[in-house]
């Protein structure tokens, strides 16, 4: 077994609107190590859940991966057809998606949808071996097995995102992705949502890709951090330099809006206006008409994504907001 579950190099992708292609993932390069928790951090509307419904090949009709490699298992899925990519998902990559509600059928009953995905992942499990192994994930979760003969109108929203992470963790699966798994939840049920998620992951040593627009509830859970700024990857590194030696000023100011959790030697940096639209992103760095330190270059060419301390990537003309 190679090291890295998972290995994204150059993922290119767009959506066809009738407006042009909208370039929503653009040359994002990671990995995630075995056993590995990471974060991937950005505004509402940066590309966040393109790159995982890339990375599960989930994509609507109008997507298009257009360059790039993601190895799971050192094995390339981009060019794979949907049939063989099948083998992959829930066993090799399972998601927890946003909206719960959505990835349950509400006619059949929660530990049903469980099994229907065992029962063509590891058809060698019997009938009991399956029964216990749904009521091990539900007590995992924190769900009263009791309660896996519902229907999920049956639960509330909290229940209903603890069931759909039993529902992801099922076939064992390499890596998990949870894409914002408890925004749409209040939060106290978050926060409990949320431990459990961390444990979970202590607890099996499964790679984990957490997304989240908030910076906070990614420090909570991951052991590296990658920024995503308009379609781009824009800074990488550990949680712990992340939050304290930030090279980008994009999340710089991410920081500055948590700041209770922001170093003392952090300037602090304001972010004004919005994500660009991304039909029409700005030259350079995408980030130049929002960063207080943008000069000439930063409006003309790209800055490479690259190393400037071990293990810590970014791209930026100014890192660290130095002049
Ligand atoms: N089905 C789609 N068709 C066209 N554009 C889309 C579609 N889905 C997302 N986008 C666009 O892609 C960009 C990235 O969106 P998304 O990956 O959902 O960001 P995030 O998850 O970070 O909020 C946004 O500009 C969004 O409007
Ligand atoms: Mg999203």
């Amino acid at each position: 077994m190679t090291e890295n579950v998972l290995e994204v190099n150059d993922l290119t992708m767009h959506y066809m609107t009738r407006k042009g292609p909208v370039f929503a993932v653009d040359g994002v390069t990671f990995h995630v190590k075995r056993g590995e928790a990471i974060g991937l951090v950005g505004e509402s509307g940066c590309g966040k859940t393109s790159i995982a419904i890339s990375l599960l090949k989930l994509l609507p009709n109008n997507a298009k991966i257009l360059n790039g490699e993601i190895k799971i298992n050192d094995v390339d899925t981009v060019p794979l057809s949907d049939k063989e990519m099948n083998k992959y998902r829930w066993k090799n990559i399972s998601m927890v998606f946003q909206a719960a509600m959505n990835s349950m059928n509400p006619v059949y009953s929660v530990e049903e949808q469980i099994a229907e995905a065992m029962r063509e992942h590891m058809p060698h499990l019997s009938d009991q071996e399956m029964s216990e192994k749904i009521d091990y994930l539900f007590n995992l979760v924190g769900l009263d097995p009791a309660l896996k003969t519902q229907y999920p109108h049956q639960y509330s929203g909290g229940m209903r995102q603890r069931a759909v992470i039993a529902m992801a963790l099922s076939c064992d699966p390499d890596i998990i992705i949870a894409d914002e798994p408890t925004t749409a939840l209040d939060v106290i049920v978050q926060d409990a949502i949320l431990k459990r998620i961390r444990e979970i992951q202590e607890e099996l040593n499964m790679a984990m890709i957490y997304i989240s627009h908030d910076i906070a509830v990614i420090a909570e859970v991951s052991q590296r951090v990658g920024v995503m700024y308009a379609g781009k990857l824009v800074e990488m590194s550990s949680t712990e330099d992340i939050f304290h030696h930030p090279i980008h000023p994009y999340t710089m100011a991410l920081m500055s809006s948590f700041p209770s959790i922001v170093g003392e030697k952090t300037e602090l940096v304001t972010l004004a206006g919005e994500p660009p639209d991304l039909l029409n992103p700005p030259a350079g760095c995408r980030f130049h008409p929002r960063c207080p330190y943008a000069t000439e270059i930063c409006r003309e060419q790209e800055p490479d994504f690259k190393e400037h301390a071990v293990g810590h990537y970014a791209a930026c003309w100014h890192p660290g907001g130095v002049k």
